[in-house]
């Protein structure tokens, strides 16, 4: 009989794409193979993203797109997993009758058992969602050159889910209570993905700040914070870089920003949300914290690590947002000069808080202060690219063709540089030093100086 094959199709976050990893490496468990094509898979997986309407748009096209591909492939089945599946459930099947199974983000690690049910009864819907959920023992494959040539860089997630209830957020919906893993099982994880010739690790979570605190994570019973453990990862020996996201603001510890300075692998960028540069939007936003202590953070951070790279979520137009709110969050980019940063208008997301507040902000409002604020960050970003200019930097690479490496410095910058005359036993993960000759506004050229 041939092999089952399934295509996976990710949407939104790091979180999602690490999720479609391990519903990928279980359904190669159960015997199914990848395969290239979506329309011509016998399994068609959508991991979903809910975080704003648009999102979830596009979502719903994709799988209206399906009905039509299902209609001349019988045998085809269709999942919907993650923050979609999670919210929607039953209403997304109403929509969508055509989907086999519906999985929430707490049930991944069960996607063969509920495929192989929802074989017998399409239209299954597992999307039970636990407070007190422990996340399974998963480890990577450890053979990972067996489907994917070249990997060096991964994800690891270390907690799920969110406690924080910002006023606009669905994810304490989509993603449940905080739950964080157990230490030994990172680092087992870890080892396995060095052992596989991965290079650089980053850590995820929704808010890593607050890693540990809601359950045990270590044998002894002993309290481990998120900054003991990037000391833990960071002394496994072979790993060259490590990062972390996402962090909230509110509970930003001294010990966490420490690390930028005692961790030499800890690569000195870092995203920092701060969502909107006024207090009164960020009280209704239930952010509990200030301008002011933003402000505190980014300087103490500068001053454990001067290098640092600092990037940004911004929404405009939240409910309620005055001018004078708008120019606040103007103000804040000036005083910040972020190297980067991804803003977003507010939508109206169902069961939040924000979804029914008086004093909605125009369409069109919110357009014209999207504009302004993304052409002033893509000055500065310019600005900043060009601090680098002379310099010499370590990057990583990440992908080679015939005339031209592309790599990254720690600071997350692209950098790409001219490969001729570099032979060919350069490989993703390589350190190359470079120095930095052109800076553009989204990436730097450098060249190699032999
Ligand atoms: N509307 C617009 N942007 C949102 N974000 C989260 N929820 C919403 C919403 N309802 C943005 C925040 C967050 C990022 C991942 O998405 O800026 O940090
Ligand atoms: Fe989207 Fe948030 Fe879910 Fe990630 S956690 S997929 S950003 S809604």
């Amino acid at each position: 009989m041939n092999q089952r094959t399934f295509f996976v199709k990710t949407f939104g976050c790091q979180m999602n794409e690490r999720d479609s990893e391990i519903m990928s490496q279980t359904l190669s468990m159960h015997g199914y193979v990848e395969g290239m094509v979506m329309e011509q898979a016998d399994l068609v997986i959508l991991n979903t993203c809910s975080i704003r309407a648009k999102a979830e748009q596009k979502v719903m096209s994709l799988l209206g797109m399906l009905r039509k591909a299902k209609a001349s492939n019988k045998g085809m089945q269709i999942c919907v997993a993650g923050c979609v599946a999670q919210q929607e459930g039953e209403k997304l099947l109403e929509r969508m009758p055509h989907v086999d199974l519906i999985i929430g983000t707490q049930n991944i690690y069960r996607i063969g058992e509920c495929l192989e049910y929802a074989r017998k009864n399409p239209g299954f819907i597992a999307i039970d969602l636990q407070d007190n959920y422990d996340i399974p023992r998963f480890m990577p494959d450890s053979d990972l050159s067996a489907n994917k040539p070249a990997e060096f860089r991964k994800f690891v997630t270390i907690m799920q889910g969110c406690n924080n209830y910002c006023s606009y957020c669905v994810v304490p919906y989509t993603r449940g209570r905080e739950v964080s893993r157990k230490v030994s099982d990172i680092i087992d994880e870890i080892k396995v993905l060095i052992e596989g010739g991965i290079k650089e690790i980053t850590l995820l979570g929704q808010n890593v700040n607050s890693y540990g605190k809601t359950n045990i994570v270590t044998d002894n019973g002993l309290p481990c914070s998120f900054a003991d453990l990037l000391h833990l990862v960071a002394e496994i020996p072979g790993l060259s870089r490590l990062r972390f996201t996402t962090s909230n603001p509110k509970d930003l510890s001294d010990q966490l920003m420490r690390c930028f300075r005692d961790i030499p692998i800890l690569c000195p960028q870092f995203h920092l949300p701060v969502q909107a540069g006024s207090d009164a939007v960020l009280k209704r936003m239930n952010r509990k914290y200030s301008v002011q202590q933003y402000l505190e953070l980014v300087d103490t951070l500068r001053s454990y690590r001067p290098e640092i790279a600092l990037s940004t979520d911004i929404i405009v137009g939240f409910p309620g947002e005055t001018e004078e709110d708008f120019q606040g969050t103007m103000d804040l980019l000036e005083q910040v000069r972020y190297h980067g940063s991804f803003s977003f208008k507010y939508s109206d997301r169902p069961g939040t808080r924000s979804a029914d507040f008086d004093d909605k902000v125009p369409e069109d409002v919110k357009t014209r202060r999207l504009i302004e604020f993304q052409a002033r960050q893509d000055e500065i970003s310019l600005e900043r690219n060009r601090e680098y200019l002379g310099s010499t930097k370590e990057i990583m690479v990440e992908s080679i063709n015939s005339d031209s490496i592309k790599g990254r410095t720690t600071t997350n910058h692209i950098v790409h540089v001219d490969s001729s005359g570099l032979g060919d036993n350069i490989r993703p993960g390589d350190l190359l030093m470079t120095e930095i000759y052109h800076a553009g506004q989204h990436s730097l050229k450098g060249k190699i100086n032999s």
